[in-house]
């Protein structure tokens, strides 16, 4: 049984507090009277007064830098921008990372993954089961992501939402004994850890090519990692991609990684985002997981996804 988790006070000191504003005139592009309003949640936050369809001066860069290291997740809202534009501000945090299934990719920006339930012409538009299980965006990847953006182009009237899981939050409150079976280990992480499983409730999800293969070999991982900018240790462990703790006889990885993955992700950690339109939310891979809430088959969903290269977890 996971004992659950009280959470009255939050762990991180609060940051309701933190305004970042700035006189005009200052420098070009202006910065502008940016807010930060954090959620009633473990982690995430509102970024008012922010258009990123506008250049970004490097002070309003500074300051939503550090509320996404503060808050994890952040939502800006009514972002009707190009994919070109949402290009131009991801690569601002560092180079972009390319889906392996560029079958689903905008054929005029490969760095722009179609986040997508529709079909036209009975053929999928968009990868339509991305975050079926709770994860951490490339974690199979030796350089995982930092962080990644979702904009939502075409939301449905139900579902659609994408919750949040904490990972510090998770370590922090992890019972002794769960964090002396895991002290020091490595897991191996595969991008084809449940690809079946998905291509038999998925049909349409392709084969993959032998060079596609070749990109997304195992990898291992530190089962707790620390934050590269922030220095705070968090899980990283996910039901998607990790297949074993290395170095552990099967069924104690396999026992093992079942209580962590159900701990990891309960309520208490959690942030849930119900997209309004024109959403862009921005989270950092390297502090939660995530997951695709679900979308009913009768309604319609589609968000351009980047993904922002990180460090080598250490
Ligand atoms: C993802 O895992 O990148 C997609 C999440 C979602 O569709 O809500």
């Amino acid at each position: 049984m996971i004992p659950p988790v009280q959470m009255q006070s939050p762990v991180i000191p609060p940051a309701a507090s933190l305004r970042y504003r700035r006189a005009l005139p200052m420098t070009t592009p202006h910065p502008t009277r940016l807010e930060i309003r954090p959620f009633d949640a473990p982690c995430g936050a509102e970024v008012r007064g922010l258009d990123l369809s506008q250049p970004l001066a490097d002070a309003d860069f500074a300051a939503i830098h550090r509320a996404h290291l503060d808050h994890h997740v952040l939502v800006f809202r009514d972002q009707r921008i190009t994919p070109a534009q949402q290009v131009a501000f991801s690569r601002r945090f560092g180079p972009l990372q390319r889906h392996v299934l560029h079958q689903f990719a905008l054929a005029d920006h490969p760095e722009v993954l179609i986040v997508s339930n529709i079909r036209e012409n009975g053929r999928p538009i968009g990868l339509g089961d991305a975050g079926h299980y709770w994860h951490s965006d490339l974690s199979y990847k030796e350089r995982p992501s930092l962080g990644s953006m979702l904009l939502s182009i075409e939301r449905p009237a139900a579902g659609g939402d994408t919750l949040f899981a904490d990972q510090h939050l998770a370590f922090e409150h992890l019972p002794a004994a769960l964090r002396a079976a895991i002290d020091g280990r490595r897991a191996e992480h595969w991008y084809l850890c449940k690809y079946a499983e998905l291509q038999a409730r998925s049909p349409w999800r392709p084969d993959l090519s032998p060079e596609q293969v070749a990109q997304v070999r195992p990898v291992a991982q530190p089962v707790v990692r620390t934050h590269p900018e922030t220095g705070r240790r968090a899980l990283f462990v996910s039901e998607h991609f990790t297949t074993r703790i290395l170095g552990l006889p099967d069924d104690e990885s396999r026992a093992l990684l079942a209580e962590l993955f159900a701990f990891s992700t309960q309520p208490a950690f959690v942030y849930r985002h119900a997209y309004a339109e024109a959403d862009m939310v921005f989270w950092d891979n390297r502090s939660l997981l995530h997951l695709a809430g679900g979308t009913p088959d009768d309604q319609r969903r589609l968000l351009h996804r980047t993904t922002i290269e990180g460090d080598v977890p250490t």
